[in-house]
């Protein structure tokens, strides 16, 4: 008897919960958590609390179109960082308010062969000091000594940055750091990759598909998303917060109860429309999926769903809007290529795809976070960036 009192107040405090969620103020901040910090003992401008190098990180502030103020690092490689680092850590520590003139940012300027990788580093909740995230930064520009340049932004709302997040807010946030790299620093859109984790993934398909299809369109080197997910309603659906606290899951065998909760999602956060759009819009493409099997946040069947719609958009291409493909047909023409028992990487045909490239990488450790901080990860990334 006892047992069951206590389950059924574990339902009814699960239906206040997501009855709660259904106003959206409250579904903002469960979605973005961004009041959650993680980093309130460690100052942000202090990059060496997080474990780099006294000045290999130049925190400053990224302007939005919209007024926003966009706290961003900028993390220089190692080995260039070893090359000159009597002269850069002479330079004055903490914000650089004209970050354009400082070493760091004119050695990224001057070199023709670096690469940029802006990466679109959260996830909900923390800042970019947060947890596993300053060895993302550390682990991806690690694949190369001294060509491998990292940007990387705390959303609107979070950390230092002002206002509120939102979906169209958190686009233009990234937006703003790709307008920094090519305007400010004359970067080349082709030496840039958008990398993304998590909900990240959903912003760099923002962006990306927001810059394919401006005009005249502005196509990056590689398009890269790390245990992306195909919308946010099909995603509630089974996601677990840290892997064990489910949202909609418990609801399984009521998929009218299920997706009745789920119209009350007000951001819908389409990747699966976004990849559609950026496929048709960019003829030169270099998308990549990276997922962990061991992905018990976001299963990686949400990383199929990317590569199906993505490769129905190249094929429509080719053969017109009116071409239709079924999800298994797709899954069944991916060029598969095994390294071990370690990952498995699939490609969309080259007849197929009409100079687009796509591809999947699943690897088989990882989880959700650490697949970021991995030596395959930075050896697939490295790969998408021509090195
Ligand atoms: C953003 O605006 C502020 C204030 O106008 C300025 O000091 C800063 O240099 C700007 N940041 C960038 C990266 O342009």
């Amino acid at each position: 008897m006892k047992a069951y009192y206590s389950l059924m107040f574990m339902g009814v405090v699960y239906f206040i919960c997501l009855g709660l969620l259904t106003f959206p103020v409250i579904q903002n901040n469960a979605i973005y958590l961004h009041k959650l910090q993680l980093t309130w003992q460690s100052d942000l401008i202090r990059p060496e609390q997080f474990g780099f190098a006294k000045n290999q990180v130049t925190p400053f502030f990224l302007n939005t179109t919209d007024g926003e103020s966009i706290f961003a690092w900028h993390v220089l490689p190692l080995g260039t960082y070893m090359h000159h680092r009597e002269e850069l850590a002479e330079q004055e520590t903490g914000v650089a308010t004209d970050p354009v003139s400082t070493k760091n940012l004119q050695l990224l300027k001057d070199d023709p062969e670096a690469r940029l990788i802006i990466h679109c580093i959260h996830g909900n909740a923390g800042t970019l000091g947060a947890g596993y995230r300053p060895v993302y930064l550390r682990s991806l520009s690690a694949a190369h000594p001294s060509k491998i340049h990292v940007l990387a932004i705390d959303y609107r709302g979070f950390g230092l940055s002002t206002g509120t997040p939102s979906e169209q807010g958190l686009i233009n946030d990234g937006l703003s750091a790709v307008r920094f790299a090519v305007d400010q620093l004359g970067i080349s859109p082709s030496q840039i990759a958008l990398v993304g984790q998590s909900l990240g993934t959903a912003v760099t398909f923002g962006v990306a598909e927001s810059l394919a299809s401006q005009s005249p369109p502005e196509e990056l080197g590689a398009v890269i998303s790390i245990a992306g997910f195909s919308n946010l309603k099909e995603l509630l659906l089974t996601y677990r917060i840290g892997g064990y606290i489910p949202i909609l899951a418990p609801l399984r065998g009521y998929p009218k109860i299920q997706k009745w909760f789920s119209n009350f999602v007000v951001e819908p956060w389409s990747s699966v429309t976004r990849v559609a759009s950026l496929v048709k819009n960019s003829p030169n493409l270099n998308l990549v999926l990276i997922h962990a099997k061991n992905d018990y946040e976001i299963p990686w069947i949400h990383s199929d769903l990317l590569f199906v719609h993505a490769a129905s958009a190249a094929r429509k291409t080719l053969e017109g809007e009116d071409t239709k493909m079924k999800i298994s047909d797709a899954l069944d023409a991916k060029v598969l290529t095994s390294y071990g028992h370690e990952s498995t990487l699939a490609t969309w045909p080259e007849e197929m795809s009409n100079g687009r490239r796509i591809s999947q990488w699943l690897v088989r450790w990882g989880g959700h976070n650490a697949v970021v901080t991995s030596a395959s990860t930075a050896v697939i990334v490295a790969r998408a960036l021509g090195l």
